[in-house]
């Protein structure tokens, strides 16, 4: 079964680690070109170099301007844009009383706000291309979180998933593919923000009795970005062990 990913451009934001960096890998065993973005430039620089021919952007989502200058670089590099995968995230786990309104417009500025700036920028390409986004949603943004109080990530969340079902409809005019993906928890840093009697919470309540590892979500992604996905949009797909089911 043919991805048909060779020589195809992909961009991913927050590309440094965890499920960014997964995907990254995945997409260039499938031959892709890719075009890294985060804003920790050492790990940044680290990604990079282990994947041959990548190009890479040390920025942060939320600058002005960025999104922008992200789009034209990478089409300046590589002359086309075929996958947007909208993947950097943060997350300021608090009680609503306890959440500032700086923390609620940093966790939308990431979560949200980029992904609506970078598709915006990248549609043209992306039409020219007939290629496609996939955003990383969460599980938090269909049900709340189990794990604690987190109700600025989950709107974003939430957010995420209302912005693909639109921008669906609208780009499929354009033969442009918009889909997102729900994780559960998945063993990265992210999740470390969480305490060990909330750790102890997540693997109670996941009927797989385990946390994703980031080839899971990312094997999900390269698949909806692809050749074989080419009647799947406006998608919100779960891949979280049972936890949840829609
Ligand atoms: N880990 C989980 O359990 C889980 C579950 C559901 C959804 N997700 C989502 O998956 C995505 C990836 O999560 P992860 O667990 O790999 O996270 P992570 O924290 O391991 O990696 C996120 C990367 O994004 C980068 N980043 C953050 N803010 C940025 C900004 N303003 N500009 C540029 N880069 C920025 C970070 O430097 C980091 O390299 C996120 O959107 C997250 O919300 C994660």
């Amino acid at each position: 079964m043919e991805l048909d990913l060779k020589d195809k451009v992909v961009l991913i934001t927050g590309a440094a680690r965890g499920i960014g960096l997964e995907t990254a890998g995945c997409f260039a065993a499938e031959g892709a070109k890719l075009m890294l973005v985060d804003r920790d430039e050492t790990a940044l620089a680290a990604a990079a170099s282990q994947i041959e021919g990548s190009g890479c952007i040390a920025a942060d989502l939320t600058a002005d301007g960025a999104a922008d200058a992200i789009i034209q670089k990478t089409v300046d590099t590589f002359g086309r844009i075929d996958v947007l995968i909208n993947n950097a995230g943060i997350s300021e786990p608090a009680p609503i009383a306890g959440t500032s309104p700086e923390s609620w417009r940093k966790v939308m500025a990431v979560n949200l706000d980029a992904v609506y700036l970078l598709s915006r920028a990248a549609m043209p390409a992306l039409g020219r291309s007939k290629g496609a986004i996939v955003s990383l949603a969460s599980f938090a943004g269909k049900r709340g979180t189990l794990f604690g109080d987190n109700t600025s990530y989950s709107t974003s969340k939430a957010g995420v998933i209302g912005f693909t079902r639109a921008l669906a409809i609208e780009a499929a005019k354009v033969d442009v593919r918009v889909n997102a993906v729900a994780p559960g928890p998945v063993a990265t840093e992210l999740i470390k923000a969480l305490t060990p009697e909330q750790l102890k919470r997540v693997t109670d309540y996941v009927p797989l009795g385990r946390m994703a590892e980031p080839r899971e979500i990312a094997e999900l992604i390269v698949f909806l970005s692809s050749a074989r996905a080419t009647y799947i949009t406006g998608e919100v797909v779960n891949v979280n062990g049972g936890l949840y089911m829609d």
